[in-house]
């Protein structure tokens, strides 16, 4: 599982939405009733940023066109059908960081060959 990066606690206080760049989508993170939780950041919709869209409770609503994503799941919960769900991301509490981790990795061989791994 690699590590995608850490976001300190603080900075996701009050319903604080943070960007944490991992190309080429990003990963937004986010707190829900004190858990971390993190989803891909660009809207599977058309790629706007979800962390610079409005927030209530444990909903986002995209900045561009309002599709609404669960933080939790990363499903979009409006309208219905419109677009894939957000992939999902592990988060863990550690401290007074997030960390932030990508449970699917794609990597290539030195031969050449692709390998996909899966912890
Ligand atoms: S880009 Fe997010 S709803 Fe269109």
């Amino acid at each position: 599982m690699k590590h995608v990066g850490a976001v300190p606690l603080a900075d996701l206080a009050n319903d604080g939405l943070v960007r944490l760049p991992y190309p080429p989508r990003d990963v937004l993170v986010a707190l829900v009733e004190g858990a971390p939780t993190a989803i891909e950041d660009a809207c599977n919709h058309a790629g706007a940023s979800l962390a610079t869209g409005p927030r209530k409770g444990s909903v986002v609503a995209c900045p561009l066109h309002g599709y609404r994503f669960d933080l939790l799941s990363g499903d979009l919960l409006s309208p219905r059908r419109a677009c894939p769900p957000q992939r999902r991301f592990d988060a863990v509490l550690v401290g007074d960081m997030v960390h932030v981790y990508d449970p699917f990795e794609l990597a290539l061989s030195h031969a050449g060959a692709v390998r996909v791994s899966q912890e």
